[in-house]
């Protein structure tokens, strides 16, 4: 239980299916005290039945869009909690017909603007909002994707985002860390979800990935919940700007085994 006593803001849950949710059961399971804030009243249902099982009815809507949401979102949890030990940001957006197909014919001003306000920008106000009520040795987290490293297919203008959200990770992390706050990312392998399934041919983009990883398959969202339970513990109070992959080791595969074995 290396996180029993501590308290976490998660951001970012629609459904069971997300990462957020993989990220809610490993910290529950590890003892963490959870309050969960959604986007629209839309998701309430869904967010207050999962939240149910991880024993919590601090629900709070914000849309990470608004700074007056982000701030009104803080009031609220601080009648509850005066202090917390940190945040996990899994949120991200990029409209549509920005990630379909060629990354030139489908970007567009306002698909970019919207991609880095929404997926990095708000990372930063989260964490601006977040300042005055943490403890000391809170911890941060965001998603990643390897599209912040590496060109894909279709990913587009998210890739750009995810980039602009890596650097975030370590800017903050060198703007906190005197004050004994620790920011590192996630770059998670493909997962089925509801984001995913706005990347045109996601499903294609899984099995080619599957073939690739050294372990042979694609992660689930609980292996991505354990690494996010460990990287908020104290067990990692030294790590801080870092992100971390949680893929299969993927990323450090060049070629897939299978194409070039003996048999
Ligand atoms: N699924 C994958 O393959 C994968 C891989 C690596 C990283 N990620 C990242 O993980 C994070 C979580 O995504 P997911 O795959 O669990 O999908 P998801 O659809 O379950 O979660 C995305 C969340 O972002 C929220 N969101 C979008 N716009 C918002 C706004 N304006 N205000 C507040 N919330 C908003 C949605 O409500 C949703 O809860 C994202 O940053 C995503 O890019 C996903």
């Amino acid at each position: 239980m290396f996180l029993k006593g501590k308290r976490f803001l998660i951001a970012g849950l629609a459904n069971k299916h997300s990462i957020a949710n993989g990220i809610a059961s490993a910290m529950h399971s590890q003892g963490a005290e959870l309050a969960f804030s959604y986007q629209s009243e839309r998701l309430h249902k869904n967010v207050s039945k999962l939240a149910e099982e991880y024993n919590s009815d601090l629900l709070v809507e914000c849309d990470v869009s608004s700074d007056k949401s982000i701030e009104q979102m803080y009031h609220a949890i601080a009648k509850t909690w005066d202090k917390f030990d940190g945040l996990i940001h899994s949120i991200g957006f990029a409209p549509g017909n920005e990630l379909d197909g060629n990354y030139l014919d489908a970007a567009t001003r306002e698909g970019f603007q919207i991609a880095h306000d929404i997926s990095s920008y708000s990372f930063t106000a989260l964490a601006k909002g977040a300042k005055p009520y943490l403890n000391e040795n809170s911890a941060l987290l965001t998603l990643s994707y390897l599209g912040a490293q590496q060109s894909l297919p279709n990913y587009n203008v998210m890739g750009l985002a995810k980039a602009s959200l890596e650097a975030n990770v370590r800017f903050l992390a060198a703007a906190m860390g005197r004050d004994q706050i620790r920011v590192n990312g996630i770059s998670a392998g493909p997962i089925k979800t509801l984001a995913a399934s706005g990347v045109k041919n996601f499903r294609k983009m899984l099995s080619s990935y599957a073939d690739r990883a050294p372990l042979g398959r694609t992660v689930t969202t609980e292996e991505v919940g354990n690494v996010a339970a460990f990287l908020c513990s104290n067990l990692a109070s030294g790590i801080t700007g870092e992100i971390c992959y949680v893929d299969g080791g993927f990323n450090t595969a060049a070629l897939s085994v299978n194409e070039y074995e003996d048999r």
